[in-house]
């Protein structure tokens, strides 16, 4: 007994000692205790003063009617039928060219607009007329004070010389097809050449016994008279007229109305500051102006008041006379024929008489595009051809 009342005693006293020095540590803590009782409402605060109303905004609808009127648009659509667009008589002839097509159809123009400049447009089999897509593009925005969605109203880059030409704003539409697609500086060479042409067109064989050869070039008609060779010289001070489509083109209009491009000094008028939509478009009067695309006489009458046609102060009339005297003397020189361009050898002075009368005619205005500009230009011509 006294035994086992020790080693109960040892026990206790060993679980005793352990217990002290496990009850040195932190036990683990408590469960949080239960949420308060929540407090009563406050009182409701004063009410705020009203602020001002706002300017009322424009009616949604008002702002789409500016344009979208079925009346309006009637009217677009029955002007567009007097347009040289819609007429489109060289689609065909220009055809999925390409070349062409970029500015002759519908397809081909919006492709070009997506593609880095110099690069060379595709050939496609169907080529459509340039119309209400071609020019317009979806809306970037519905909001206030919309304007007229447009495929393209940035500058235009020079196709034929790099050259930035810029109306600021949608006259740059037309410039992109409305310009000049040769350079003067692409025909003048710097080396002696001969060329050797045949004809066996009657008509050529006409025309072509008159052209104008270069100093040593002659033209020779077979024993049979049905085939005409003609052999061009071309020393360093003559030019190569090298194609029956010499010159810069159709439409050189951008640069006509910008100044430059042809042989004289430069000088932009104030006509370029109307930009092309200025006279083209703007009031509509009869079948000209708006979506015609055919000048009206109310745009001209803004500036030039009183005006009944477009030969102001009788200048077409004396364009007119000028160009027909220039054009005689370039038939006479062997380098025009029936108005066309002819292959030939030309002195230099014939050469840029040629040019400048090329850019004048292709034009199409008869004088009314750039005035001044033009003034020089003719002169430069008739001093060149002794006139
Ligand atoms: C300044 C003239 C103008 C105003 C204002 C105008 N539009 Fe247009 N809208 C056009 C022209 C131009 C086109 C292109 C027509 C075409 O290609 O047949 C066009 C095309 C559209 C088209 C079809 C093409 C597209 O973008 O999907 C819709 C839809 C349209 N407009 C809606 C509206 C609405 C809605 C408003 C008013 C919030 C409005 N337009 C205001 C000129 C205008
Ligand atoms: C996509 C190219 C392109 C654009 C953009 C363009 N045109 Fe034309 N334009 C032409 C072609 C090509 C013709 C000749 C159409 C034909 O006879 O096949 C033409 C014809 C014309 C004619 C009639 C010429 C005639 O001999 O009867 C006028 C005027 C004209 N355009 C003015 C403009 C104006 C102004 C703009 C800008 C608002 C413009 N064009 C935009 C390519 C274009
Ligand atoms: C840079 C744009 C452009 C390119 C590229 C172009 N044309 Fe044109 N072409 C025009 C414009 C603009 C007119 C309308 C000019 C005018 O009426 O004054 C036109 C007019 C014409 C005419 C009518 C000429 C006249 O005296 O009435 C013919 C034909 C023609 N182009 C053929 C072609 C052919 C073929 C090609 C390809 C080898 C071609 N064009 C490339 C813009 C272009
Ligand atoms: C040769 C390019 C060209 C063609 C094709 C063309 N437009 Fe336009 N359109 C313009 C230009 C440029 C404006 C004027 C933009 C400006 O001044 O902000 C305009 C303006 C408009 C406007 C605004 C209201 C007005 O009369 O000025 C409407 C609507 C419109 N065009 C619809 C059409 C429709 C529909 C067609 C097809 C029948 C069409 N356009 C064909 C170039 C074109
Ligand atoms: C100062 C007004 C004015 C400006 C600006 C103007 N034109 Fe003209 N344009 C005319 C007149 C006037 C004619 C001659 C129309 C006639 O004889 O029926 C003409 C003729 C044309 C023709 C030949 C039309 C035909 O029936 O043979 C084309 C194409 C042309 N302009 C395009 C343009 C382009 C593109 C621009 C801008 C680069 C432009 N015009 C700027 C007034 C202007
Ligand atoms: C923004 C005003 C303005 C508009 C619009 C305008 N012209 Fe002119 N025009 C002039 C000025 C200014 C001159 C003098 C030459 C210059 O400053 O470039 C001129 C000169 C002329 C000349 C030569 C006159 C002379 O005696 O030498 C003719 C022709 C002409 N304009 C025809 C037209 C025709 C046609 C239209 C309409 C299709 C037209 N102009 C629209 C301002 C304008």
């Amino acid at each position: 007994m006294k035994h086992k009342s020790i080693l109960k005693f040892i026990l206790f006293a060993f679980i005793c000692a352990f217990m002290a020095a496990s009850c040195t540590k932190e036990g683990p803590q408590g469960a949080n205790g239960e949420n308060g009782v929540n407090g009563e409402n406050g009182v409701n605060g004063i009410n705020g003063i009203n602020g001002t109303d706002g300017t009322p905004g424009v009616d949604g609808n008002m702002s789409c009617l500016v344009c979208h009127t079925k009346a309006g648009m009637d009217a677009l659509n029955g002007l567009y039928a007097y347009s040289g667009h819609n007429a489109a008589a060289y689609v065909s002839y220009a055809g999925g060219r390409g070349g062409c097509s970029p500015c002759h159809s519908n397809e081909l123009f919006l492709n070009s607009l997506s593609q880095a400049p110099g690069v060379a447009t595709i050939d496609i089999d169907y080529p459509t007329k340039i119309s209400c897509s071609t020019c317009h593009a979806n809306h970037q925005s519905l909001e206030d004070d919309i304007p007229a969605p447009l495929t393209l109203s940035d500058a235009v880059v020079s196709i034929a010389d790099g050259t930035i030409l810029d109306f600021k704003g949608p006259s740059n539409l037309c410039a992109t097809c409305h310009q000049s697609r040769r350079d003067k500086s692409y025909y003048p060479k710097s080396e002696a050449k001969t060329f050797k042409r045949t004809f066996t067109k009657t008509a050529d064989i006409a025309s072509y016994t008159h052209a104008a050869v270069g100093p040593a070039g002659y033209v020779q008609l077979n024993a049979t008279e049905d085939t005409l060779t003609v052999v061009f010289d071309v020393p360093t001070t003559h030019v190569y007229i090298s194609s029956t489509h010499a010159g810069p083109h159709h439409g050189p209009q951008a640069n006509t109305l910008l100044g430059y491009g042809g042989y004289g000094t430069t000088s932009k008028g104030t006509h370029a500051s109307v930009g092309c939509t200025g006279c083209h478009m703007g009031t509509v009067e009869g079948t000209t102006g708006g979506h015609s695309f055919n000048p009206s006489l109310v745009n001209c009458n803004t500036c030039h008041s009183g005006a009944t046609d477009f030969d102001i102060n009788g200048k077409r009339t004396e364009f007119n006379t000028r160009m027909a005297a220039i054009q005689a003397a370039l038939e006479e020189a062997g380098a025009l024929h029936d108005g066309h361009p002819m292959y030939s050898s030309v002195t230099m002075a014939e050469f840029q008489a040629f040019w400048n009368f090329m850019m004048l005619y292709e034009d199409h205005s008869h004088g009314v595009h750039n005035p001044p500009y033009f003034e020089t230009l003719l002169t430069e011509a008739e001093t060149a051809l002794g006139l």
